[in-house]
Parts: structure tokens; sequence; C-alpha cells
């Protein structure tokens, strides 16, 4: 059984460093640490405008989005961090986050062969379980607001843990894998999500991926109910999803005819 390998950090960097996108990283492979987000932002602090990636094979303090914890056993899943100083092109978190969930999907589909899809605008499904969610933080120039630095971190269940979800998300959450494949797959599902986000964000045009985005949408005309937006002009309604759009928000249209663009928030299928 092959369930429980850890990561193979020689094979990794020897698969990245055949990328051009990805000669420029510093890269730290963990066995346990309590959050890849919080190693990365560490080390951000003393190395300002480094690019670096962290990844582990366990977090004891794994973090989700809404100050939200992110169960993250050890072996079982894959856990990473981008540390990225971004440029112009790349103004909001949102952005990073769409395209972090457009390269693990496109990760997935490479090294597994299986089809998953985004739910607005952080979780990645598969089989209608939540497998992998990206938590994106940032740093802004207090003076002009620009990011001085971001971190995108990701968790993706690859097999489910041995004793099963614990209670509170056994009813969202799943795996990718249900058998054991080869010994190698964690180390090939790992640089593929690590080549595939460094190729969209060092490409020219910085919104290429919304095309892929929008086509593995999960949400796409369908009714939800919005939570969690801070407007209780759409907190607790009902509306269709009409598409997302150039700057990653869920377009919405509500059972009064009205519109909206969210780009914070949470949604729910009806
Ligand atoms: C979510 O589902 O709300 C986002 C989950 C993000 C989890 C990843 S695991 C790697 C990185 N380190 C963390 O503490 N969180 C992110």
């Amino acid at each position: 059984m092959n369930e429980n390998i850890s990561l193979n950090k020689i094979s990794i960097i020897e698969d990245l460093s055949k990328q051009p996108s990805c000669s420029r990283l510093e890269m730290f492979f963990y066995d346990t640490v309590k959050s890849t987000n919080d190693t990365a932002k560490k080390y951000a602090l003393s190395h300002p405008e480094k690019e670096a990636i962290f990844v582990a094979n366990g977090q004891s303090a794994g973090r989700g989005s809404r100050n939200r914890s992110f169960f993250s056993p050890y072996g079982t899943g894959l856990y990473m961090s981008f540390l990225l100083s971004p440029n112009e092109a790349v103004k909001s978190p949102a952005i990073l986050t769409c395209m972090a969930a457009v390269a693990v999907c496109e990760a997935i589909e490479t090294a597994l062969c299986l089809n998953p899809k985004i739910k607005w605008v952080n979780d990645i499904y598969f089989n209608e379980r939540k497998v992998c969610g990206v938590l994106t933080e940032g740093q802004s120039d207090p003076e002009n607001g620009a990011l001085l630095y971001a971190i995108v971190g990701i968790g993706i269940n690859l097999y489910a843990p041995k004793d099963g979800f614990p209670d509170e998300i056994k009813e969202k959450a799943g795996a990718l894998l249900t058998e054991s494949r080869d010994a190698n797959v964690k180390n090939k599902l790992c640089s593929a999500v690590i080549k595939s986000f460094f190729e969209m964000y060092r490409g020219t045009d910085k919104k290429d991926f919304l095309d892929g985005y929008r086509s593995r949408s999960l949400l796409n005309d369908k009714y939800v109910r919005v939570n969690n937006t801070g407007s209780l002009d759409y907190d607790g309604k009902t509306a269709l999803v009409k598409g997302i759009d150039d700057d990653c928000r869920l377009i919405l249209r509500f059972e009064d005819g009205k519109s909206a663009a969210l780009s914070s928030g949470e949604v729910s299928l009806l």
C-alpha cells in the first residue's frame, strides 16, 4: 500500500529543474510543520522579494479560509505554499487563488487522469466532495495598496485518512483516490501542481487562466444560497449563477431580478 508514502524531494526537485518557470524558486520540504503558509510568511519577513515553495507531508495546525482549521493528516494529503512577489499585473489575491485552483485541476487531470471541478472561489471538488482548498494571504504596501508579497497555500486530500475524516467535515470532505496507485503518484501530483501554477503565473497574459477556471466551474447555471458576503442585500438569499467575470467575481442573478458580482462570500448549491 502506498497511501502513507512521504514525498521524495529529490525526484520533485529533479522534475522541476527541467521547467524554466520554476528555475528561480527556492524549494523547502518538511515532514510536518504547523502550517506551510506560516512557514512561508516567516521566510518572507527575512527574505524580501524572494520566491519560494514550501511543501509538507503533514500539518499540525493547517489553516483554512475564515479562520477555520484545515485538517492536514500526515501522509495521505499534500500541503504546499508558494511565496510570490507579484508584479503589477497581479493586483488581487483572488486572481492568485483562482490561478491555483486551475493549476490543481490541471495537475489532477494529468497526474491522476481524473476530472475535478472548481467551486468558487477556492474549493476543488471531485465526486461531489471537497478534495482541495486554497488559501491566499498577502501583505499590501500601506502607501499604495500594492501587493508586497502573497502566499498561496494549497491542501489536497489525495487519500482518505485511515480513521476517516473528522465528524465536522465528514459529510463534505473527500479524497481523490480510493485505491493506492504507484509509489510515485504523490511526487508527480506535487510537481504537476507547481509546474502548472508557475507556468500560468509567469505567462504574459495574466488572464489566460480564466477560461480554464470557467470551464471547470461547478456552479455554472446552478441555483445557490449566498452567505458571508457581509451584505444583508445578499446573505441568506437564493441566486442563479450566471458566470465568473474577469476579476474572478461570481456573477449572480437574484430572484427579484437584481444582479451582483461577488468578490467575497460563500455560496452553497441548492
Ligand atoms: C480552505 O479550504 O479554506 C483553504 C485550505 C487551505 C489549506 C492549505 S494547506 C497548505 C497551506 N497551509 C495552510 O495552513 N493552509 C494552506
